[in-house]
């Protein structure tokens, strides 16, 4: 029988044909098609100013270093994420500090938050997890009532809402990834929105080593000097990238239905295996980006064995994620154990994340249904 992929993207003809022109033409890097993009991602989120970067790990560096956020701050955030998240507060020179999730959502709650902050507190840094939003409303009054900073890791959001609220509409800034298992990719990318055009132009300079100058400036006028006005990073994103991601960006929200759909089935399909739990469904009036469809084991049986039954039997599926307190760096760095998270520790070791994509079809979502029934009950 034919394999499920875990994840399959979404580049068409048409995406590698814009790509095949920018790389037929003799200009590779930052130009005209960044600027394209930019302008079209910034409409799609409604969002003033988006910035085209090389990865979102990146862009919530850049974001946080802009709100000044470094040595000796606190940067709030949580323990159920991808390492990135705590990673771009630590090359910041501060430091994150992880708070417990909701054990229905998998989110941060605004007043876990509120209850964490300290006299170091500078930041939050919510993460929209599988695409459902964090309660942006709530988190904005914490920051304001403390003065912090709100940076949005939206690496599964795109597309969603929550309380008539998008990502970047409340924060300093919300970042986003295009690396290929995410609704867009160009192999590797990202980008932000902020909201002021001073800020998008620091950004710019920022991405690209605090030249005055960027490259295709450079390129397509006579040779002038270039000055080095403030310190930059090497995060820019370039128009092979921004050309594989232009059209994409008409097609998010047919996809995201589709994977609304698909999700459904799935909880229809799935709702009476004993033992399993999911998490909620987005609530009335909530739009989720739909990004990634997990289920909890039940906690008798061993997750890690059940994955291994379900990819032999030809169902590709992945772990999102076991929350980073127990992996080893943060461990040894902060002698964090098991159970000072526990419900993100729980989360993380029940997990498992099944496919998710608009080529998967019903049947597929049948498939792997029986597929995890079967490799469950084996193991009860
Ligand atoms: C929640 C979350 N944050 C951040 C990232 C990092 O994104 P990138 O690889 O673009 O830096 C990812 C990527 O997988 C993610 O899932």
């Amino acid at each position: 029988m034919e394999k499920i992929e875990f994840f399959k993207h979404n580049l068409t003809e048409a995406d590698l044909d814009l790509a095949n022109q920018v790389m037929r033409s003799i200009f590779l890097t930052t130009g005209p098609m960044v600027a394209q993009f930019e302008k079209k991602f910034a409409q799609y989120l409604g969002s003033p100013e988006a910035v085209g970067l090389t990865s979102c790990t990146g862009a919530m560096h850049l974001a946080l270093l802009k709100q000044g956020i470094g040595p000796g701050d606190e940067v709030i955030t949580t323990p159920m994420t991808f390492v990135a998240t705590a990673t771009a507060i630590l090359e910041t020179g501060a430091t994150p500090v992880l708070v417990d999730v909701c054990p229905k959502s998998g989110l941060l709650l605004p007043e876990a938050v509120d209850a964490a902050v300290s006299s170091k507190t500078r930041g939050i840094l919510p993460v929209h997890l599988y695409g459902r939003m964090a309660d942006m409303r709530g988190l904005a009054r914490v920051a304001a009532k403390h003065g912090l900073v709100i940076v949005e890791d939206a690496a599964h959001c795109l597309e969603g809402s929550r309380d008539q609220v998008r990502p970047g509409e409340l924060s300093a800034a919300a970042c986003f990834s295009f690396y290929p298992t995410k609704s867009m990719t160009c192999g590797e990318g990202g980008a932000l929105v902020c909201r002021f055009p001073e800020e998008a132009a620091w950004y710019r300079a920022a991405r690209h080593h605090g030249i005055s100058k960027n490259a295709s400036s450079r390129y397509t006028k006579k040779y002038e000097h270039w000055d080095m006005e403030m310190m930059g990073w090497k995060y820019n994103m370039d128009d092979i990238q921004a050309a594989l991601l232009l059209n994409q960006i008409d097609r998010l929200d047919g996809y995201r239905q589709r994977r609304q759909d698909l999700e459904n089935l799935y909880r229809e399909l799935l709702a009476e295996v004993e033992g399993l739990d999911l998490l909620e469904a987005p609530g009335p009036g909530e739009v989720s980006g739909h990004h990634l469809f997990t289920v909890l084991l039940p906690n008798k049986v061993d997750r890690d064995e059940v994955i291994k039954l379900v990819q032999e039997m030809g169902v590709g599926c992945a772990v999102n994620y076991r929350a980073i307190h127990v992996l080893r760096y943060f461990r040894e760095t902060y002698g964090y154990r098991p159970g000072d998270f526990p419900v993100a520790y729980e989360i993380g070791q029940r997990t498992i994340s099944l496919p998710l994509y608009p080529q998967l079809r019903e049947e597929e979502v049948a498939r792997v249904c029986e597929t995890l029934k079967q490799a469950v009950s084996s193991r009860l």
